[in-house]
Parts: C-alpha cells; sequence; structure tokens
C-alpha cells in the first residue's frame, strides 16, 4: 500500500465531542459469528474499513450472504450455520488482517473440505504457527509455510476438545481455539495466564453459547447451536486513545468522546494515562450488567480527556495485553512526561503489522525522541521533538501515531503512505479538523 505523504502541524487546542469509528475486534468476531448462525444476524453500527472489509469479504466468498446499509450503519449476516461454510475453490485473502485468520481459522476448523488463507506482504511475515499448534492439538490438518507462515491450508476435520495453555498471552489466539472449540464434542478449555481482550467469550454468551470462568480458565462445549440476532458495536478504544493521547500533548484541550467501548480488557492505556498525570474520566452509560457468571455483551459510555502535564512510569508485563495495540502512543507520551518512562515484556510488539518496537525507536527517534529500544520494550526520556518525514510502513497504527506526533513537533511531521490509517480509522484526518476548528 502506497499513498502521498500528509502533513500534521501544531495547531489549535482539540475540542468538543466526536464519537470514533466502531469497534474493530467486535465487528470482526460479529460479523464471524454471524455467518456460523442460525438463522440471520444485525450487526449495528459495524466498522467499515481495511481489515474488517477483508473479514466480510472472506465470509462472502465462503456463501455467506451480507447485506450492507446504504449508509454503512447496519449490516445483515445471513447465517448459514456452524458447519455451512463453503470451500470456495480459491485462496481466501485476508490482506492485512491478522484477527481475520487466525480467528477464521478456528471456524474453518469444522467445516467440510479444503480452505487456503493468504494476505499481504506484511500478514506474510507474521507467525501463524500460534494458532496452527492448538489446532492440530485439537486434531485438525492444518499446515503453514515452513511450518509458520501463511499460506495456511485447513482440510476441516473432525474437531477433539483440548486444555490449551496459552504461551503467548494472544486474544486471537484464545479466540481461534474457542471458535474451533464450538465443532468439537465436549469441553474445550483456554488457559490464559494474564488476561486479554474478552470480546469473544462475552460475544458467544451473547450467541447462546455457556461461557465458563475459572480462575485462569475459560470453558465452553461443544458442539454448539449459535444464534447471534443482533449485536450494536460500540466505538474503538483504539482508535479513540490516538485521540486521547493528542488531547492529553495539545495545551487547551478537552474533549469528549462519546459512545465508545469501556470493556475493561480495553482500558489498560487510559489507566497508564492516568498514573502519567493524565486528565481522563470515563463512565459507562450503557450495555448489559455482568452476571455472578462472568461478563455479558459490552460496555460502553463517555470518556472525557483534558491537557495535562505528565509524569513517566514503568509499564509491567501483565499489563501490556491490556494496552497491545496502544504501546507505541505510550512512547510519544513519555517524550512529554517528566523523568524515564520504562515499558517491559511487549516482545509481541514485534510481530505485529511491523515491528512496532524497531518502529517507535527509529520514527520518534527521527523526530528527536530519546527513545532506547530494548529486546521486548524500550525506555524514553524527556524530548524535545523537532519533527521530520516518517513512513508508516504500511502499518495503520504507525500512520496514526505519526499524526499525532506532528501535533507536538515543533516543524510537525510529513507522514508517507498515510492511507494505511484507513485499516482501522478511515476519516481520522478530518475527525482531527473537526476538533482543532482547523
Ligand atoms: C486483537 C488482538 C490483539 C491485537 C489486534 C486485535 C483481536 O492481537 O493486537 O489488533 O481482535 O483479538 P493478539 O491477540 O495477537 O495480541
Amino acid at each position: 500500500m502506497t499513498g502521498p505523504a500528509h502533513r500534521f502541524a501544531p495547531g489549535g487546542p482539540l475540542r468538543g465531542s466526536l464519537a470514533v469509528p466502531s469497534d474493530k475486534s467486535i465487528t470482526h468476531r460479529a460479523l464471524m459469528l454471524g455467518a456460523v448462525s442460525e438463522g440471520k444476524t444485525r450487526v449495528e453500527r459495524p466498522l467499515w474499513a481495511g481489515d474488517t472489509r477483508a473479514t466480510a469479504d472472506v465470509l462472502r466468498a465462503l456463501g455467506v450472504r451480507i447485506d450492507e446499509a446504504a449508509d454503512g450503519q447496519a449490516a445483515v449476516v445471513h447465517g448459514v450455520g456452524l458447519h455451512g461454510l463453503r470451500p470456495p475453490g480459491r485462496v481466501l485473502d485476508v490482506r492485512n488482517s491478522g484477527t481475520t485468520i487466525r480467528l477464521l481459522a478456528g471456524l474453518l476448523a469444522g467445516q467440510r473440505g479444503d480452505f487456503t488463507l493468504d494476505g499481504d506482504e506484511s500478514l506474510r511475515k507474521r507467525p501463524m504457527d500460534r494458532v496452527v499448534e492448538p489446532l492440530q492439538a485439537m486434531g485438525v490438518e492444518v499446515s503453514a509455510r515452513e511450518g509458520r507462515y501463511v499460506p495456511l491450508t485447513i482440510r476441516g476435520s473432525a474437531v477433539s476438545p483440548v486444555t490449551y495453555v496459552l504461551p503467548v498471552a494472544s486474544a486471537q489466539v484464545k479466540s481461534c481455539v474457542l471458535f474451533a472449540g464450538l465443532h468439537a464434542l465436549g469441553q474445550t478449555t483456554v488457559v490464559e495466564h494474564v488476561p486479554s481482550r474478552d470480546h469473544t467469550e462475552r460475544l458467544l454468551r451473547r450467541a447462546g453459547i455457556p461461557v465458563h470462568w475459572r480462575g485462569e480458565e475459560i470453558t465452553i462445549a461443544g458442539p454448539a447451536h449459535v444464534r447471534l440476532a443482533q449485536v450494536t458495536v460500540p466505538g474503538d478504544l483504539s482508535s479513540a486513545a490516538f485521540l486521547a493521547a493528542a488531547a492529553t500533548l495539545v495545551p487547551g484541550s478537552e474533549l469528549r468522546i462519546e459512545g465508545v467501548g469501556l470493556n475493561p480488557t480495553r482500558l489498560g492505556f487510559f489507566e497508564v494515562l492516568r498514573r502519567m498525570g493524565g486528565r481522563i474520566d470515563w463512565h459507562v452509560e450503557g450495555g448489559e450488567e455482568p452476571t455472578d457468571d462472568g461478563p455479558a455483551g459490552e460496555p460502553w459510555g463517555t470518556m472525557t480527556v483534558r491537557h495535562a502535564p505528565l509524569h513517566g512510569t514503568r509499564v509491567a508485563p501483565s499489563e501490556i495485553p491490556l494496552l497491545i495495540d496502544e504501546v507505541p502512543l505510550v512512547a510519544l507520551l513519555a517524550t512529554a512526561a517528566e523523568g524515564e518512562t520504562v515499558v517491559e515484556g511487549a516482545g509481541e510488539l514485534r510481530v505485529k503489522e511491523s515491528d512496532r518496537l524497531a518502529a517507535v525507536a527509529q520514527l520518534l527517534g527521527g523526530l528527536g525522541a530519546h527513545v532506547e529500544a530494548r529486546p521486548n520494550g524500550f525506555s524514553v526520556r524527556p524530548s524535545r521533538l523537532a519533527g521530520g518525514e516518517i513512513d508508516s510502513r504500511g502499518d495503520h497504527r504507525l500512520a496514526l501515531l505519526g499524526a499525532v506526533a506532528g501535533l507536538v513537533c515543533r516543524d510537525g511531521v510529513a507522514v508517507s503512505d498515510f492511507a494505511a490509517a484507513d485499516v482501522s480509522y478511515p476519516g481520522f484526518e478530518r475527525a482531527l479538523m473537526e476538533v482543532s476548528g482547523g
């Protein structure tokens, strides 16, 4: 993906109210569970962006009809039932989307026929052994290039239940195993030592499938009848994080972000920001009440963020899954903080859409930040950012990071291939202009 450079430069404070695009993780899951549901599922306010388009297009290739409202505000997924996905007779292209391939691999495990999944240049470098291994443990015939990379080939078969201890904290792997477990005869348990986002578990319960939590264990029983019927997708916290960082850094800012998801397993960045002295509040306005037997539905509400001076902090490995996609933003905040900030246990960032640890050090370093890369994290000292040019490397979160950095760099930042931002946040530049009076 390439595109012209976009310039971001210091301007006025960010003020007013806005809504951010809908949640990417929840949209993927709603489309997929809708696809294997019995009957239709209405998805209200889905995210229509690069990654979720990849999921919708792959599901259509598998024989699922998805109708989209002309204004993009709803989609109706015509479920084909748990075993109804059909081999398309061609390679399924998930493009840039790790979530699409890893979750779908679980759903394809119990179908009839052969399925081959491939993706773009970035996806071809990302590890798939993390899903190959548990699926093989469940008796599924699955192979990957060099045992580790796409193309991934799955021959649908009988799926055996498993107890799988996650070797890396990954919601994608957890979801893959739970989705495969829908097909298995008996109980499938995922053991997660460090909690990761729990959208799959919440949505499974909404689809009528009992999910049981016991300490670190999450258990479902198959074979399951999936009936999702309706789901409303809240705003994406990971997208909100870019605006929250911008409002924190730009003097005079006060921003309200409305209708945003407030799932506790996604709030890590905002907790860290608060710990750094950030003036940020959120309150839940809707969503189902948790039951005695665990969480239900997705909480959502309003977040308010004001400019604030910051101080450094230490982010521990156990926190990382709760802010996995926002770690690069912590580095940017840290340049404006008093004292040192240290992030540890973030090695997973090396296998995202790009090596985000290397990128943070190089990109922010090039703008004048004092960032020291470590094998599993980084440290940042207070820095005066001069500005310059950065390349998004085709990674949406780096494109957005560059844009926010531009607001606080003396000479601004030109972000080349800014179009990559459309993978999760189409319209970011317009939203920024609206709240900064541009
Ligand atoms: C996601 C999980 C995370 C995250 C990704 C979306 C999901 O990946 O980085 O952007 O929707 O499950 P891992 O679970 O592999 O860390």
